[in-house]
């Protein structure tokens, strides 16, 4: 077989995945200070600033920038531009230019919601419910103020929790690529917001890239309902479970922000100081990022 043509993402091809699976595990960052970029302006990155987040980028999936000056929504488009990310996302909670303010909310409408509310929110990819022609291959997530407390996100490569389970059973892969393996019910409420029932693969693999798409919420989810399903969502439990290294987590302060490949991500419950409460800026976007 040519080089070119290995797939580390076909079941069948354990060379390949042998290969690949060596090289992202010798190159994974082993601590999340190692995913941290000082900048000076994210809008308008220095080269060596840009290789730098753009070097944990390909080792991770994720990058971690603190900067220096202020940073408001247009510096954050800027900041996606810089890595090819134009297509923003606009849900129903975004405001008018498709970047979202991410705090607890002041209507009925936001407490819906559990990230515009101060509770957890479990490991999940963003837009597990989108329709594919708004999958979601990257996001931006900006910190213009913390919590008193709480408030940290957990974050994991989606390529290392591929890993975990493929080291476990290929078969837990094999049945969560079914295009039926997870259903997110159709939901509409009083406002009329509505949204269609989308079933879809939690792994998908589409231009040599691994998507991922996963919630570890438990209410409003139809796993496809066979054995061989249901070995797979417990076996991914208990690797996004397990106490390892492979895993950061932080909690991020002004100034600060992640830029990540939609990784999969967690964060805790926190606690607001009322005259000072949370709020990051969250962009979402249709296209992977270029590096
Ligand atoms: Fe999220």
């Amino acid at each position: 077989m040519h080089p070119s043509a290995a797939d580390p993402f076909d079941l069948r091809d354990d060379r390949a995945y042998a290969a690949w699976r060596g090289e992202k595990l010798r190159n994974a960052p082993a601590s999340v200070e190692e995913l941290i970029v000082d900048v000076d302006d994210i809008a308008a990155l220095r080269p060596q600033e840009r290789a730098a987040i753009a070097e944990r980028l390909r080792r991770g999936n994720v990058a971690v920038y603190r900067c220096a000056t202020p940073v408001d929504r247009e510096a954050l488009r800027a900041l996606g531009r810089q890595f090819g990310l134009v297509r923003l996302d606009r849900n129903e909670m975004a405001d008018d230019d498709g970047i979202s303010s991410i705090q607890v909310g002041p209507d009925a409408a936001h407490r819906e919601f559990i990230p515009y509310t101060d509770r957890p929110i479990r490991w999940h990819t963003d837009g597990y419910y989108n329709p594919p022609a708004r999958r979601i291959h990257a996001m931006i997530l900006h910190c213009v103020r913390n919590a008193a407390s709480g408030g940290t996100n957990t974050l994991f490569d989606h390529e290392l929790a591929y890993i975990a389970l493929r080291d476990r059973d290929p078969r837990h892969i094999e049945a969560l690529s079914r295009p039926d393996a997870m259903t997110i019910p159709a939901r509409s409420d009083e406002s009329g917001v509505a949204r269609d029932a989308q079933a879809g693969p939690v792994f998908e693999v589409d231009a040599r890239r691994l998507f991922m798409r996963y919630t570890a919420r438990t209410t409003s989810i139809g796993w496809r309902a066979d054995a061989m399903t249901q070995a797979a969502v417990q076996a991914l439990e208990s690797v996004l479970a397990a106490p390892e290294a492979q895993r950061f987590t932080l909690t991020l302060l002004p100034g600060m922000g992640i830029l990540s490949a939609n990784v999969l991500h967690s964060r805790s419950g926190f606690r607001n100081d009322p005259q000072h409460p949370r709020l990051l800026l969250r962009a979402r976007y249709h296209e992977p990022i270029t590096l």
